[in-house]
């Protein structure tokens, strides 16, 4: 390889980390720049694969040669790079809003959100490891590691917690919630959802807001919780029902909240809430975000103040990264006279875009 071609790799291969990192912080960015960047990124890693090319055609052949195990390693973490590289491309397309709308394949933001985790640990794991083999300083092993496991995690809780923390969504309210209506075969449940705003101080200057997975919705601040609410109740027609706290309220920082309630869950405090008659349902479904891994406390004290014996409660979920984590079982634990059924988790960036999976459940599952 020429030094020309050796300081051009170096080169791409810089350009592709900081390009990487550049997607993780699409919440600052914007979708368009996130999508360019991709594109840039996956184009990156063509003239990276065009300048291996000698390496890459001796690993087919199988004459490379590989003594010792980190060589192995190396070979190993760079195989499974590349292929979660190609298959992180279709994923992008996929759940690409601007630039390829069309395709319709793989649009799933889980998995495109597993898949720049496992990219973003594997390239830094990648490239310490190269590192290691040739310098030859095998002590660096340990910091590769490190490396790739803060890779990963940066992408499967920093990222989520930047989102939740500093965007605030805007969305328009008929768009979001209304159409097509569907049947609830039997008595109609009550929708009792709990979301921050309601139980919050908000300022009055809305625009003051920090993200924290709030709406805009016309230009009014919404709970996300409270928007597929208001999805279920124009799908189904039902009762919908907020679970408002009476005492003191949440204050207006993301920050401060999440800190707030990790002191009321762990200490199991049940704030006071307004009154919410279940008596004359025989279903709930109960929407509510999830804290620290369970249901808020305002949402403990709804199903610990009623009889719940015989009745269905209906979950559903919102969360930045940990599906229904232990709230299920947490819910089981306060109505153990209730049948409880996981009805979905949603991730909060897809939350403004529910209402198809709401109907399609009402359709389907939910009677
Ligand atoms: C206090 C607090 C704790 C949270 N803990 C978690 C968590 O453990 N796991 C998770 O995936 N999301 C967590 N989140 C994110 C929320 O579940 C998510 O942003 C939800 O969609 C917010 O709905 P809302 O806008 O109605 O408040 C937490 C949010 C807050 C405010």
């Amino acid at each position: 390889m020429n030094s020309f071609t050796k300081k051009l790799g170096i080169a791409v291969d810089i350009l592709m980390f900081v390009l990487l990192i550049m997607q993780m912080l699409y919440i600052f960015t914007g979708n368009t720049i996130h999508e360019i960047t991709g594109i840039s990124f996956f184009v990156c890693l063509i003239i990276h694969m065009v300048i291996k090319r000698k390496w890459l055609k001796a690993l087919v052949t199988g004459k490379l040669k590989c003594p010792g195990f980190l060589r192995k390693l190396e070979v190993f973490v760079t195989c499974l790079l590349v292929i979660c590289c190609a298959v992180l491309m279709f994923s992008s397309m996929g759940v690409s809003r601007t630039l390829f709308p069309w395709f319709k394949f793989m649009g799933s933001s889980d998995l495109h959100r597993y898949l720049a985790s496992a990219v973003l640990g594997l390239a830094a794991f990648h490239a310490g490891l190269r590192f290691c083999v040739r310098s030859k300083k095998k002590k660096t092993v340990v910091l590769t590691i490190l490396a790739g496991l803060a890779g990963v995690s940066i992408g499967l809780f920093g990222v989520p917690y930047l989102n939740r923390h500093f965007r605030t969504v805007t969305v328009s309210y008929a768009e979001a919630v209304t159409g097509e209506k569907a049947e609830w075969q039997g008595s109609k449940p009550l929708i009792v959802y709990f979301t921050r705003m309601g139980n919050t101080d908000f300022e009055p200057d809305v625009d003051a807001v920090s993200g924290a997975s709030l709406l805009l919705a016309d230009g009014k601040l919404t709970g996300s919780n409270e928007l597929l609410a208001d999805m279920l109740a124009d799908i189904t027609g039902c009762e919908k029902q907020a679970i408002t706290m009476t005492g003191d309220k949440y204050p207006s920082g993301y920050g401060a909240t999440v800190m707030q309630a990790v002191d009321e869950i762990s200490s199991g405090y049940h704030p006071p809430i307004e009154p919410v008659d279940v008596s004359d349902y025989d279903s709930i479904i109960l929407i509510y975000p999830l804290w620290w891994g369970t249901i808020p406390p305002a949402a403990a004290t709804f199903l610990d103040s009623a009889d719940f014996t015989g009745k269905t409660v209906y979950l559903i979920a919102t969360q930045g990264s940990s599906g229904f984590s232990d709230s299920t079982e947490d819910i089981r634990a306060l109505v153990p006279g209730a049948e409880v059924k996981e009805v979905m988790s949603i991730y909060c960036d897809d939350i403004p875009k529910a209402r198809e999976s709401l109907l399609e459940w009402v359709r389907e599952a939910g009677n």
